[in-house]
């Protein structure tokens, strides 16, 4: 809480630069202001609202309105939690406010467009990206959506990153102020540019996963390089280390190994019977993760993927220099990643990391040639349309990681089981009143 009061000091100090956006940013919440940005049918809706540190509840909040011309309002029929969520709700994301609106994947019916929306219309089915594109800017043209240079105003990003980056729905104010998609209603900025139309051959429990979990998870095995016959490593195997295990196998991996501390090793091997895996809990006392790796792949493996967040520190040393704020990101992970990968090989960094560091083995990088990847917030739009395809075609399934279904009501229940990894949830589907019954061969609906 006190990270977040000394960031919004820092924002007024440094100046909120409103220019230049191409879009109305800073909406996390439609009744703030006033009730400004609500709907005049004065309908109500869902929500879940970040509260305070640890603290996320569902809340009865307005329905967007148009805002903007080039808005869209979207009726939810399916969202989801991301790993992302828990680091927010940790409070470790900087400029999240008391009643902001969280949920960055979601998908939905158009319910109304703004006048200079001419490619979408109303009832038709649609996903979003997590990233809120111009469409414009030089980078929005190359599609790398994420780098998007006008639809984030927040000062502090730019000053603690050295340039700003693309808006983020229902991720603080920090990535824009957008409201989130965790929710009933949703308003789409910029919306011809952020949102997917879905066939109808695929249902919500498929085509939601474009979102995020699918572009982040192929890009992160695209960006750091896998090539036909590689030997992977892959430290996380939540839903985007286990998705990625499975685009390194159909990028021609010989061999992929997924690292965790849980069940969720036998979950992936479950799903994925050619993964090998270490749970390096059950490691002989002195044995590490690169040890045990080196053992299993000579040499080490041609590139490690770290899919799990800064925030997971490991030791005693670094869970201190977390908590007091000596360091706002473990190196464990990283070091151990750089540690198991061949001379000249390479690292990808997909899993979240937001500051600084310490212990962070920069030898070992540097004497033995070794690529550092930082594979940045997943442009979505780059690789949604080609992933669209790949599930249409039956490539990748993403139900694959689904593992449980809930009701809206419940999703601030949901946050506390990604977080703890309890109850078998690896991927959850989160319905609103407007969903279809589930698809066959998807989860039923349990209440938690
Ligand atoms: N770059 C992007 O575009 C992007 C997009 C989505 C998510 N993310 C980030 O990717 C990460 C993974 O997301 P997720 O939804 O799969 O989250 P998750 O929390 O479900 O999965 C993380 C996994 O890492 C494991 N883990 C923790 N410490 C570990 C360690 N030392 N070694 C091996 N495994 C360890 C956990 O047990 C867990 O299973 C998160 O940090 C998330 O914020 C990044
Ligand atoms: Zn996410
Ligand atoms: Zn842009």
């Amino acid at each position: 809480m006190a990270l977040n009061i000394a960031a919004k000091q820092a924002e007024t100090v440094l100046g909120h630069d409103d220019k230049d956006r191409a879009t109305h940013t800073d909406i996390a919440n439609p009744d703030r202001e006033g009730g400004k940005y609500a709907d005049q049918s004065g309908e109500k809706m869902k929500a879940l609202a970040w509260m305070g540190k640890n603290d996320v509840r569902v809340i009865e909040a307005s329905k967007p309105r148009i805002v903007e011309d080039t808005d869209a309002i979207v009726r939810v029929t399916g969202t989801t939690v991301c790993g992302s969520d828990v680091h927010i709700m940790h409070g470790v994301i900087l400029q999240v406010e008391k009643g902001d609106i969280l949920g960055h994947e979601f998908c939905g019916v158009i319910e109304a467009v703004g006048p200079a929306v001419t490619k979408l219309k109303p009832g038709e089915r649609v996903v979003n990206s997590f990233v809120v594109s111009c469409g414009k800017c030089r980078y929005c043209k190359q599609k790398l959506t994420t780098a998007c240079e006008n639809t984030n105003a927040s000062a502090l990003h730019e000053k603690l990153y050295g340039s700003r980056m693309g808006g983020i729905f229902g991720y603080s104010h920090f990535t824009g102020g957008y409201a989130g998609g965790q929710a009933e209603y949703v308003r789409i900025p910029l919306a011809e540019n952020n949102l997917l139309k879905l066939p109808h051959s695929i249902p919500d429990e498929k085509g939601l996963y474009l979102s995020d979990v699918l572009p982040t998870s192929y890009h992160s095995v695209v960006y750091t390089g896998v090539q036909k016959d590689d030997t992977v490593a892959i430290w996380g195997l939540g839903p985007i280390g286990f998705m990625a295990c499975q685009w390194a196998f159909l990028k021609g991996a010989k061999r992929v190994i997924g690292i965790d501390n849980n069940w969720r090793t036998e979950f992936a091997k479950s799903k994925i019977p050619k993964l090998e895996t270490i749970n390096y809990t059950t490691l002989a006392k002195k044995e590490t993760v690169p040890a045990k790796i080196h053992e299993m792949v000579p040499g080490g493996v041609d590139v490690s993927i770290d899919a799990t967040g800064g925030e997971y520190a490991k030791s005693l040393v670094h869970k201190v220099e977390l908590k007091i704020g000596a360091e706002q990101d473990t190196s464990e992970m990283i070091n151990e990643c750089i540690m198991s990968t061949r001379k000249f090989g390479a690292v990808g960094i997909i899993g979240d990391y937001v500051g600084f560091t310490n212990h962070f083995n920069v030898g070992s990088l540097m004497e033995r040639g070794i690529k550092l990847i930082g594979c940045g917030q997943s442009p979505v739009q780059k690789y949604w349309e080609e992933l669209l395809e790949m599930v249409e075609n039956g490539t990748v399934d993403p139900t694959m990681m689904l593992t449980h279904r809930f009701r809206i009501d419940d999703i601030d229940k949901a946050y506390h089981l990604q977080e703890k990894r309890e109850g078998g949830l690896v991927k959850c589907f989160v319905e609103t009143r407007f969903s279809a019954q589930p698809a066959p061969g998807t989860p039923e609906v349990t209440s938690i």
